[in-house]
């Protein structure tokens, strides 16, 4: 029901009530013994007598990462591959997708090092593509991670001067655990040091043998700094692509992930995520994370308000009520009340278990739940 009065809660409890609204006194709650108090209050009490409570929330709304998708094949369109740039620190991730799209990131970036995943999307050939570029400073292996789980394919960009670091052999790890296809892209072969053939040597190890060598991986020589090999790696991608067939359905409510999200002084919180099934449109109620939110405006990586997003389109949303973490899946949802109703719950859960997690509670933690 999501809510007790105090003498309720008391008997529960197997207090006096008058000790109970002492109590809550002291947590800051001024209640009467009929009076009905929230599940922060309850959670906060029960927290202080050492009590656990189990908030219990119907499965069927709260999981909706588990929610099957039961799409007809008829109702499945082609959609652009989502390429996620992976490797080893300064081997020129940023700088190869800068030279695809034409653009400069890397001169931006605090010490030249990848500290997000940015979401772009390119046009080649006529067709999509969208690219996520991940960090590959050894701090941000969860980024990676993250990176590979929503990916279709992955490039692991290896600096053909420097060779198979730590983060190369990481980045190839995600990859498979990930099921998504690799294309090896040995990057700085301008450089007169550059020894591709060492780099497809090293990373037979890792049972990536290039398809000259009568393996099955693509490897692609690239200069990003020179912009050479850009369209044969490009082809590449819409190659592995076209093998792979990648569909989605876009005439349904949209369900993605939350790429990244901050709080901006002048917008409020925003997220940049990728519509992964169905088309996000301005006005969708929906949940990411433990998050309510009701799309404000979205605009994608060129800075363009857009009215809908489709699949595989990465846009920056406003509108939600809180900042949700990188990795959250959202989902939008046919009413208002039920995203609000789900977003409530799961935040109530989600601090309970933070409760949980340190027994005591003190003034401070309450005044930052109410
Ligand atoms: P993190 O995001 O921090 O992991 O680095 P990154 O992989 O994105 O590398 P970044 O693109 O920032 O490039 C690192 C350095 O390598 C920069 O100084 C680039 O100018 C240089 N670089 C990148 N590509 C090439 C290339 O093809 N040739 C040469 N000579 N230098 C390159
Ligand atoms: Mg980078």
């Amino acid at each position: 029901r999501g809510t007790l009065t105090v003498g309720e809660l008391a008997k529960l409890l197997h207090k006096d009530a008058s000790e109970v609204i002492k109590k809550l006194i002291v947590l800051g709650v001024m209640a009467t013994i009929n009076q009905e108090i929230d599940m922060d209050a309850i959670l906060l009490l029960a927290g202080e007598y050492g009590v656990e409570v189990e908030v219990k929330i119907p499965v069927e709304e709260d999981t909706f990462e588990t929610v099957e998708e039961t799409d007809e094949e008829a109702d499945l369109l082609p959609r652009p591959p989502v390429v996620t740039i992976m490797g080893h620190v300064d081997h020129g991730k940023t700088t190869l997708l800068d030279a695809i799209r034409k653009t400069n990131v890397t001169g931006g970036e605090a010490g030249g090092i990848t500290q997000h995943i940015g979401a772009y999307q390119i046009e080649a050939n006529h067709k999509k593509i969208t690219f996520l570029d991940t960090p590959g400073h050894e701090a941000f292996t969860l980024m990676r991670a993250r990176g590979a789980q929503v990916t279709d394919i992955t490039i692991i960009v290896v600096a053909a001067d420097d060779g198979v670091m730590p983060q190369t052999v990481e980045a190839v790890n995600h990859a498979k655990a990930a099921g998504v296809p690799i294309i090896v892209a040995v990057n700085k072969i301008d450089k007169p040091d550059a020894d591709a053939d060492k780099i497809k040597q090293a990373l037979t190890e890792y049972e990536l043998v290039p398809e000259e060598w009568g393996g099955d991986t693509i490897f692609v020589n690239v200069s990003a700094k020179q912009r050479i090999g850009l369209e044969e790696l490009l082809d590449m991608i819409l190659l592995v692509a076209e093998v792979n067939d990648f569909k989605a359905n876009p005439d349904k409510r949209a369900r993605g992930t939350v790429i990244e999200a901050e709080l901006d002084k002048g917008k409020g919180p925003v997220a940049r995520v990728l519509v992964q099934h169905g088309t996000l449109k301005i006005g969708d109620a929906f949940v990411a994370g433990n998050c309510f939110g009701r799309i404000r405006a979205m605009v994608n990586d060129k800075g363009r308000r857009l009215k809908e997003a489709g699949p595989s389109t990465p846009v920056e949303i406003t509108g939600l009520t809180e900042v949700p973490l990188a990795g959250d899946p959202f989902m939008v949802f046919e009413d208002e009340r039920k995203a609000r109703a789900i977003a409530d719950r799961r935040a109530i859960k989600h601090r309970q278990s933070e409760l949980g997690a340190n027994s005591r509670v003190t003034l401070d933690d309450l005044y930052k739940h109410i």
